[in-house]
């Protein structure tokens, strides 16, 4: 490995972990990216590659060039192995969000992993403090999540558990932002799903659902009122909408 490049194990290999592990590889470091389903493995290159959000698509408008493409998606392992992740310097785990899965997974890390390296976590809201629990390196347990799709969205909230180290969430921070995303570290909370982006996501679509039950508004009258309104890009229902099926416009 040259300098300047980390060893990334990245565990799941969905629409996140794949989308995680060709920001990663963009970047310049070799990433295992390992799943437990075969299907999702063969369907790796696919995604990075020809997927929406892929390599051949930035290729084509003129992002990076093809050789540039073609060394990314060859510095990705795709495997079911999850012993080939176990000697990176920092593992990002994608697996679905259940906490019981998770706190397995973590538990099981730990004992794979050499001790310096770093678990983060990209759930979408669950106490990092819970996966840092089932592990003795609670120091190097961090939430560092993502918004979909990887390739595109900016955001690297990076959640720091009571007993996430200096060390641990600096070297998280210089790793996302030099794959040019935007780390902001919060607090960790025991008490709530969400840390601050799905929290304040949550209550703006409570609230938005509310007016609607109660006969005030459409929900097309509800978005038109709060882009007029706070210049938002766009209302609730369309931030919904483009969460879960995409952009428009979005190109990665
Ligand atoms: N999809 C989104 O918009 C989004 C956005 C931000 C964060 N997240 C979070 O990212 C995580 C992954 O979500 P996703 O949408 O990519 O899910 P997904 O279902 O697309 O992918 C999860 C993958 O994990 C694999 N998997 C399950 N258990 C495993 C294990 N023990 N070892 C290895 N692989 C395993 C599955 O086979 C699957 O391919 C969740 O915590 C989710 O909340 C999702």
């Amino acid at each position: 490995m040259s300098a300047g490049q980390t060893l990334i194990g990245v565990i799941g290999s969905g629409v996140m972990g794949s989308g995680i592990a060709q920001v990663m590889a963009i970047a310049g470091h070799p990433v295992v990216a390992c799943d437990r389903d075969p299907d999702a493995v063969a369907a790796g290159p696919g995604l990075v590659g020809e997927g929406r959000f892929g390599l051949w698509g930035a290729v084509a408008r003129g992002k990076m060039t093809e050789s540039e493409a073609e060394a990314a998606l060859a510095r990705i392992d795709f495997t079911t192995d999850r012993d080939a992740a176990a000697d990176a310097e920092v593992i990002i785990e994608a697996v679905p969000e259940r906490l019981d899965l998770k706190i397995e997974l973590f538990r099981d890390l730990d004992r794979e992993c050499p001790e310096h390296t770093i678990l983060a976590s990209n759930s979408s809201g669950y106490p990092v403090q819970a996966l840092a629990a089932a592990t003795d390196r609670a120091d190097r347990v961090i939430g560092w999540h993502w918004a979909s799709p990887p390739p595109v969205m900016r955001l690297a909230e990076i959640v720091r558990a009571p007993q996430t180290s200096d060390k641990t969430t600096d070297a998280i921070c210089r790793l996302a932002a030099a794959a040019g995303k935007n780390p902001v570290v919060v607090k960790d909370s025991a008490m709530h799903w969400g840390y601050v982006t799905n929290r304040v996501y949550g209550a703006m679509i409570r609230e938005a659902n509310a007016v609607v039950a109660e006969g005030i508004a459409s929900r097309a009258e509800v978005d038109q009122l709060m882009v007029d309104s706070f210049r938002w890009p766009s209302g609730p229902y369309g931030m919904v909408s483009g969460a879960t099926t995409g952009w428009e416009g979005d190109k990665g």
